[in-house]
């Protein structure tokens, strides 16, 4: 089996903030959660560096649009390696690799007959990189995201038939009812195709900032095409001496809203007319919010995730953003919220369930688990939610994995009340080790499944569990006689 996932690639026009995060978490999880299931994966994030959006902040800056980039690849580079996300490659569209086989591509849909030369004239947004139609536009000539003025453009250029795909994207629709996902998703990006599609713009003028159109030196390609191909160009050349292409494609997207059209309507159609599969998926989310606004460098109320990690860490933001906001939907997020989800779940449910179990076993058994049957009443808990879990992850359903796992959390914690441990020992009681082992057992179990969401805190978990595999595993599959390590707090009181 192979899982191949990937998050947008990002503008690199500004810092990076807590709405990049959010993706490259997301999809780092999954990308966690199949290498957990021994799956060969591979998992892809990036830098968009091409195109207006670049190119008119360079402009704005007085730098070169390659300058920009960069400046601000590193920045969106640090920030994966900050949350702890693990890709396997990082592109940057001006890479050499990139370049080459987009205009492969690109030749090889003009050979197919897909592309003629034409004139196009509309309202444009520079930040959006897309036309807008009359329909959309705010007072008279604003865009409707950005709320900048749009510029009315004319151009000659090449053109994408997007048109004639009408057809075939209805029946891919038809035939591949999760195609998109969640379904409210499905159904926004199928009324757009049903409501009729109009040829789009395969390119500008060159003395735009983008990939050369190899049949025509005057014109670049436009920036969208070339970079949804970054999905599939970097497994031609992530990986050294190695083309992966048969081995990963076709991919699973996770990306936000505001490019819905873009991945659900122009990107497969592309890939028909190159001749290549289309996406296995695409899971579309919704957005961060903070005091009701969108995080967005345009809209000026951004997050600032080097300050969130270095107060919480990488773990609680990332069990944070998906335990708070249902992913999928809008949510807000807040620093108040943030701290009380620290304290009350993670530090008290978790963290404490942690010292409490490996204390116990410490006081009580000298540090080595009992070997000793689940009591049926804990078992219980735990049957079918590895299973659910998976299942649920398959969907990218990660607020409701997450819901199922936390389960388990709430119940150790329950079952340590219910058996109150430390009266058996005062009375020497058997069921000790049946409860021990079960409390064990069960954060062994619980910690597993966590792993993908807080790989960091549930690491030094495991190891002082004595358990090296992060493979996921059945409740129960482990029986007793490990001998626990230390373990210093895991989610700190905060300052
Ligand atoms: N460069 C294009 C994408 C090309 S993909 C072939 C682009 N870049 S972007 O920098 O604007 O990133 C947009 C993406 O960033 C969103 O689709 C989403 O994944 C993420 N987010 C940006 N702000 C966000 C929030 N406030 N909340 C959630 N996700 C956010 O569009």
């Amino acid at each position: 089996m192979s899982f191949y996932v990937t998050t947008p690639i990002y503008y690199v026009n500004g810092e990076p903030h807590l709405g990049h995060a959010y993706t490259t978490i997301a999809a780092d999880i999954l990308a966690r959660h199949h290498r957990q299931r021994g799956e060969d994966v591979f998992f892809l994030t990036g830098t968009d560096e091409f195109g207006e959006p670049v190119a008119q902040e360079a402009e704005r800056e007085g730098v070169t649009p390659r300058e920009l980039g960069d400046r601000y690849a590193p920045r969106f580079k640090e920030l994966a390696a900050k949350v702890n996300a693990s890709n396997d490659f990082f592109i940057r569209t001006t890479d050499e690799g990139h370049m080459k086989r987009v205009q492969e591509v690109v030749q090889r849909v003009y050979d197919n007959g897909h592309v003629y030369e034409g004139t196009y004239e509309g309202w444009y947004c520079p930040r959006c990189a897309d036309f807008k139609t009359e329909s959309e536009i705010l007072d008279g000539n604003k865009c409707p995201i950005h709320k900048i003025e749009l510029t009315r453009e004319k151009q000659d250029n090449w053109f994408f038939r997007l048109s004639t795909f009408q057809e075939p994207l209805e029946r891919l629709y038809d035939e591949r009812p999760d195609f998109v996902i969640p379904e409210f998703r499905r159904n926004e990006a199928l009324a757009f195709i049903r409501q009729g599609l109009r040829d789009v713009s395969l390119s500008r003028p060159t003395l735009k900032w983008g990939v050369p159109v190899p049949w025509d030196p005057d014109q670049v390609i436009y920036v969208w095409f070339d970079a949804l191909l970054n999905y599939y160009t970097a497994l031609g050349y992530g990986r050294e001496g190695e083309d992966l292409t048969d081995r990963f494609w076709p991919p699973f997207h996770i990306l936000a809203k505001d490019i819905l059209k873009f991945h659900a309507v122009y990107w497969p159609a592309f890939l028909m007319a190159a001749e290549i599969e289309v996406p296995e998926r695409l899971f579309i989310h919704g957005y961060l919010l903070m005091e009701g606004h969108k995080m967005s460098k345009s809209l000026g109320n951004v997050l600032d995730p080097d300050t969130v990690i270095e107060t919480f860490g990488a773990d609680a933001l990332r069990y944070y953003c998906f335990r708070e906001v249902s992913f999928g939907q809008d949510g807000q997020i807040s620093p108040a919220g943030f701290e009380s989800r620290y304290e009350t779940e993670l530090a008290n449910e978790y963290g404490n369930l942690a010292n409490r179990t490996l204390s116990m076993v410490g006081r009580y058994r000298d540090g080595v688990v009992p070997e000793a049957e689940v009591e049926p009443e804990l078992a219980a808990a735990f049957a079918g939610v590895a299973d659910d879990v998976r299942a649920l992850l398959d969907e990218a359903e990660l607020t409701q994995a997450l819901d199922r796992i936390w389960g388990l959390v709430r119940r150790l914690n329950q079952y340590v009340e219910e058996t109150r441990p430390w009266d058996l020992a005062k009375q020497s009681d058997e069921r000790l080790d049946p409860v021990l082992y079960g409390l064990a057992e069960g954060l062994r179990a619980t910690t597993l499944l966590l792993h993908p969401y807080m790989p960091d805190a549930t690491g030094r978990l495991l190891d002082a569990l004595g358990e090296d595999s992060r493979e996921l595993a059945e409740f129960g599959s482990r029986g007793g006689g490990q001998r626990l390590g230390e373990l210093a707090p895991l989610f700190p009181k905060l300052q």
